[in-house]
């Protein structure tokens, strides 16, 4: 009895332990990316996953980030009226925010598809929407006084990191 249950035992920790991808790939893929720290964080809230685990787990995080960057730039929209400079600044990172979402959604069917090189090629042009409605082509670059440079930066870094995480599973 004792020994059949070890038994299981020592398989059931070997299955979870070949699972899980150890800390320390966490942290070289964490510092390959934009916000090291908060890639630690997102990465280490998913226990007991492997790289393909995290993959889709980021792409989720990404589709629920852009499409609250799409509900406050809604609203910001909304209470921009007679501010010109300012709707079209939020009127052109709505733009690129749609753009982003198709994005997202395609990436989910590059993942399926193990597509995993795609999955990284749309990532990248989603980092690339978020940060050009911060830092990008006039007007785009005006002084954003409300939280969407925040929110687009939160895009970016979940974005960069699923790009280092498609490559790896590319590699
Ligand atoms: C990004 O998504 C995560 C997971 O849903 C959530 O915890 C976080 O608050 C979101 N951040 C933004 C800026 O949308």
């Amino acid at each position: 009895m004792i020994h059949n249950y070890s038994m299981v035992l020592v398989f059931f920790l070997f299955v979870a332990s070949s699972h899980a991808i150890p800390p320390q790939q966490v942290n070289d893929i964490c510092k390959q990316t934009k916000n090291p720290t908060f890639c630690a964080s997102l990465l280490n809230s998913k226990t007991n996953a492997d790289l393909a685990d995290l993959t889709q787990y980021t792409i989720e995080t990404a589709l629920a980030n852009v499409t609250n960057t799409i509900n406050l730039i809604n609203s910001l929209i909304a209470k921009s009226g007679n501010n010109g400079n300012l709707a079209s600044h939020y009127k052109s990172c709505f733009g690129n925010f749609r753009k982003a979402l198709e994005d997202v959604d395609f990436s989910m069917v590059l993942f399926e598809r193990e597509d995993y090189q795609g999955v990284g090629a749309a990532m990248s042009r989603v980092e690339t929407d978020a940060d050009d409605c911060v830092s990008g082509k006039s007007p785009s670059d005006y002084n954003d006084p409300s939280l969407l440079p925040q929110y687009c930066a939160v895009v970016e870094s979940v974005a960069s990191i699923t790009i280092i995480l498609s490559k790896s599973l590319s590699s």
